[in-house]
């Protein structure tokens, strides 16, 4: 079959890999028929989360048809159409019984300290082969998969699968609550889903950061109030907006890639210039950007300092953007000082994504308007390559088997 498969940093490719099989009376195989390319996959391209090995399937996100169950798998059945959570648990223990199912004790192959097990991804998460394929090995199938109902098409689906509930739980996170103005790092499609969750939890005004004109203008089709940190001071400009005292709640949708502004009022000192350079150093070493592809984010606190300044004193934030275990740099002093309250984690997709799947299968939220992509899985390294540079209007990109 046919898959996408990480080589090296900067290097991936279309194979010709062996269909899975089942391993474990708990495994369940899944005929893919839809998957996507997120931007956890560009920070595995790039090289600032370490710790890929050669050979691993990409991709985390997809839906698709069970074919085979193994003999623990109760409550699914060949001929079944699935959405598969990012995220692997195993329903039983402590964590998964405590809805915490990113935290699972049992599902990361590398022991219960090891932390989130997810597909497609580094050796520490437990080097499961990904959805970027045709056929797809489900572990603990019967608490990784969740049943569709016939009314969701596969297009909205595939937002279910990890960014619909990220942005939810980043909204959670944050502790959005009525009235609430809250501002989003990152117009990215976890940023735009973080913004919708957010206006959905009550908030009374979301505010989005971002430097690209084409995401920003997604999110003030969903009537954010929009800053480009390009043009404008985002810290200066959130304060403009709020009387001065700043948000109340802010989610960082960004992570470790963070780019620093390249113009305009808040563009960095040479000093904070090399700072960042430093961090960029420390956990990316082995990045090889070729021709502005494949370019690590060039300022990967800038988004932590930030939301630290923009939250008013009491302030809550949500991180949902993903920084690597070998990422060290945090402004605690300033944080502690305000009093603030800080939250983060990989989304406990098996418990937040239910109610998402009744929102959707009710008409009452949409996720397909922001899938601006539609690629034919054999197009996977082309689409990989767009949405890396930020080519204009790639928000997302939904992937479609051969042949369909
Ligand atoms: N916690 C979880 O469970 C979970 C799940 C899915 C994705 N994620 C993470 O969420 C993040 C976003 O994912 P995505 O698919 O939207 O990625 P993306 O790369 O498409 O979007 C990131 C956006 O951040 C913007 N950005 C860069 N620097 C910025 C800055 N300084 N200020 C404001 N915006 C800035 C970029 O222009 C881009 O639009 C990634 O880190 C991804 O790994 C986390
Ligand atoms: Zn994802
Ligand atoms: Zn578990």
């Amino acid at each position: 079959m046919k898959a996408v498969v990480w080589h090296g940093i900067g290097d991936i490719r279309l194979d010709e890999v062996p269909e899975p099989s089942l391993q474990d009376p708990h495994d369940a195989i899944v005929r893919i028929t839809r998957s996507a390319i997120c931007g956890t996959d560009l920070h595995l391209v790039r090289g600032t989360m370490p710790g890929m090995q050669e050979g691993t399937v990409l991709g985390h996100e997809a839906v698709g048809i069970v074919t085979a169950v193994g003999d623990s798998v109760r409550g699914f059945s060949p001929g079944d159409r699935v959405l598969i959570n990012s995220t692997i648990s195993c329903g039983a223990c402590r964590y998964c019984r405590m809805g915490r199912t990113a935290q699972c004790d049992v599902a990361n192959p590398n022991g219960p300290q090891a932390g989130t097990s997810f597909f497609g991804g580094p050796a520490m998460t437990g080097q499961v082969d990904g959805l970027q394929a045709e056929y797809a090995r489900i572990p603990w199938a019967e608490n990784t998969m969740h049943p569709l109902p016939d009314n969701v098409s596969d297009e909205q689906a595939i937002l279910l699968s990890d960014i619909f509930p990220t942005g939810w739980f980043g909204a959670e996170l944050a502790g959005v609550r009525r009235g609430d103005i809250v501002v989003v790092f990152g117009a990215g499609i976890v940023g735009q889903f973080a913004a919708a969750s957010a206006f959905k939890q009550g908030a009374g005004r979301v505010i989005v950061v971002d430097g690209e004109e084409t995401r920003l203008a997604a999110a003030l089709a969903q009537n954010c109030e929009i800053v480009n940190y390009n043009t404008e001071d985002p810290v200066q400009a959130i304060m403009d907006l709020t009387n001065g005292i700043g948000a109340d709640a802010v989610i960082d949708a960004v992570g470790v890639d963070a780019e620093r502004p390249k113009q305009g009022p808040a563009a960095v000192s040479p000093d904070e210039g090399a700072k960042f350079d430093g961090e960029v150093q420390q956990i990316a070493p082995d990045a090889a950007p070729q021709d502005g592809q494949w370019k690590p984010g060039d300022g990967p606190s800038q988004v932590a300092r930030w939301a630290v300044e923009v939250v008013a004193k009491c302030g809550r934030i949500g991180i949902i953007g993903v920084y690597s275990p070998t990422v060290e740099t945090y402004p605690i002093g300033k944080a502690m000082n305000k009093n603030l309250t800080v939250r983060m984690g990989n989304c406990d997709h098996h418990s937040v994504t239910p109610p998402l799947i009744d929102m959707v299968a009710a008409g009452q939220f949409d996720p397909t308007a922001l899938i601006t992509e539609h690629e034919p899985i054999g197009s996977a390294i082309g689409a990989y390559e767009a949405f890396d540079r930020r080519e204009a209007g790639w928000i997302k990109v939904e992937l479609a088997p051969l042949g369909s």
